[in-house]
């Protein structure tokens, strides 16, 4: 029986764990205020579902899924994730995560930094690209003809491999974009990130303006991020993007 841990059951987390249990997958959900605050969430994912710590989530998973905002990094539990293939949606959001001078600069990418602290753990950089809204919208089982490819990064290709067989399960292709040196390809705002996911393009860079001049004059965004069903992106394309996208750092972000 195959289980998938979660560290961290917001967006994302759940978004990715309804397709797992859809797919047959058992999933073991954590968060950071203690499994209790998760009933409704394991009653609605139903019979595969159960809530855990963190360290629990870790031990239990086949795969461990870690959606947390980065500034809680290095609260993830290294021990527990030792050997662990770790699927690594985590994006750096200055304004949310504070400043991060090594990520600023370029010197090095978000997953990198994870890594780091996990040391013994497989990390596999995936689900950072596509809106949390576009996972159940977009997954689509095994050889359908509209099946959407998600970008993935990591340095251990037995783990990207089965990183892949997993994400293939719960309804995506996967185009391996290389280590986790070039795991910038994907990250906020390059060529691949949520725009070629999105039905209604204009409208998502219409909200990152809105929410950057939001930033700035401390006030909040009055428009909310826009929802739409989404648009199937195939792997060959998805490769180009992956390609050809610049880098881009937190200066020539429209929102950081
Ligand atoms: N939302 C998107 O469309 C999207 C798309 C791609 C990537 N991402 C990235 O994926 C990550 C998760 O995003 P999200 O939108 O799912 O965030 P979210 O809805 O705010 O959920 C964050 C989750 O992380 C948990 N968490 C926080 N600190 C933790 C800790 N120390 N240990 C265990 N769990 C912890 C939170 O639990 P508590 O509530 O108990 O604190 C919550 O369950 C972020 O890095 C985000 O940038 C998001």
């Amino acid at each position: 029986m195959a289980t998938l841990g979660f560290i961290g059951s917001g967006s994302i987390g759940t978004a990715v764990a309804r397709l797992a249990v859809a797919a047959g997958i058992d999933v073991v959900l954590s968060n950071s205020r203690g499994p209790e605050t998760l009933t409704e969430t394991v009653a609605e994912l139903g019979e595969r579902a159960r809530a855990a710590t963190p360290e629990e989530a870790a031990r239990a998973g086949d795969w461990v899924v870690v959606s947390i905002p980065l500034a809680a990094y290095q609260k993830l539990p290294a021990a527990a994730l030792e050997g662990k293939v770790v699927l690594d949606t985590i994006n750096y959001y200055p304004m949310r995560d504070g400043h991060i001078e090594a990520l600023d600069s370029g010197q090095t990418t978000t997953s990198e930094l994870v890594q780091e602290h996990l040391g013994g753990a497989k990390l596999v950089k995936a689900f950072n690209s596509i809106s949390d809204h576009h996972i159940p919208s977009l997954a689509r089982p095994s050889g359908a003809a509209d099946r959407t490819a998600l970008p993935i990064a990591g340095n251990d290709p037995e783990a990207k491999a089965s990183a892949a067989d997993v994400i293939g399960r719960l309804g995506f292709d996967t185009v391996d974009a290389g280590p986790l040196t070039e795991g910038w390809r994907f990250e906020p705002e390059t060529d691949p990130y949520a725009v070629p996911y999105s039905a209604a393009p204009d409208a998502i860079r219409a909200f990152w303006a809105e929410l950057s001049e939001a930033l700035r004059s401390g006030t909040m965004p009055q428009t909310p991020p826009p929802v739409d069903a989404g648009v199937p992106l195939p792997a060959a394309q998805l490769r180009t993007l992956l390609a050809d996208t610049p880098r881009k750092l937190t200066a020539d972000r429209v929102v950081a």
